[in-house]
């Protein structure tokens, strides 16, 4: 048995008396599915690239192939994950709560897998597959042969993730939900984000302008550390499950 994860009972209070409760989630809570972050060291066969280099339309426009290829393994990689318990955590604490907007930078479903249902995906979801030069979604499609691209059936034009690149405007409508539940949330988590990418890491301060209890779940220290009333300091997988014991314990899993 490891160290017993110690809830500050202000937080579990807090958590069990709110009525707007929104969550920002970015790759951390999905690094307990098998599914690497972004600043964390890549393993194998994509170790000596920077995602953050692959995920630009300059990129894209430079080598298609190399882009395609690296998020056609992520996609793989994603549609095998299954979602952990920070993700199921989750989908009980939208059950318990009045009201809860999960806001996730993550691309990869877990969440809806796990059964969230009010999910605001700000980055997209890698799943689906859109134009280049259309901007319009893809149903079918097919893998390439060796070195040709996909194309639109509709133009012909190269297909791409639809995820939002470094430098692309994020979908207007899931950002305005954004800001607008964490403008009226009284409960606010930040979970396995660094923070640093705009504008995902401001919408905590629209909470904190709201007076919002706000609390980060994230083994490191972030630069919204700092912000944040209460920091819990562990994977997601094990502080989400013991905060939903402390908030509710008569909750029996
Ligand atoms: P990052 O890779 O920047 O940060 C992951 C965070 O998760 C770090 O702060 C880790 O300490 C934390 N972490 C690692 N393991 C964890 C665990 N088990 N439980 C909880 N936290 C854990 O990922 P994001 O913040 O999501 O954007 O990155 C933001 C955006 O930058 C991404 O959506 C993506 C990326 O480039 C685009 O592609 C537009």
């Amino acid at each position: 048995m490891g160290d017993a994860i110690v809830i500050p009972t202000e937080v579990a209070r807090a958590l069990r008396e709110a009525r707007q409760v929104v969550a920002l989630t970015g790759a951390g809570i999905s690094a307990e599915s098998g599914v690497p972050t972004f600043r964390d060291a890549q393993t194998g066969l994509w170790a000596k690239y920077d995602p953050q280099e692959l995920a630009t339309p300059q990129s894209f426009r430079r080598n298609p192939k190399l882009v395609w290829d690296w998020y056609a393994w992520r996609r793989e990689l994603v549609a095998a994950a299954e979602p952990n318990p920070g993700h199921f955590a989750l989908a009980e604490i939208e059950r318990r709560v009045p009201q809860f907007t999960l806001i996730t930078q993550n691309v990869d479903s877990l969440h809806q897998k796990a059964g969230n249902i009010a999910v605001i995906e700000l980055h997209g979801n890698i799943s689906r597959i859109k134009c280049y030069e259309e901007d319009r979604i893809v149903d079918h499609w097919q893998e390439p042969d060796e070195d040709d691209h996909p194309r639109c059936p509709h133009c012909g034009g190269m297909l791409r993730p639809d995820v939002v690149w470094f430098g692309e405007m994020l979908p207007a409508a899931a950002l305005r939900q954004a800001i607008n539940a964490s403008r009226s949330a009284d409960f606010f988590l930040t979970i396995g984000t660094s923070g640093i990418v705009q504008p995902a890491a401001s919408l905590p301060f629209e909470a904190i302008e709201n007076r919002a209890i706000t609390v980060e779940i994230n083994p490191s220290e972030t630069p919204l550390s700092a912000w944040m009333h209460h920091a819990l300091r562990g994977p997601s997988g094990v502080i989400l499950p013991a905060l939903i014991a402390a908030a509710w314990p008569e909750f029996i899993v």
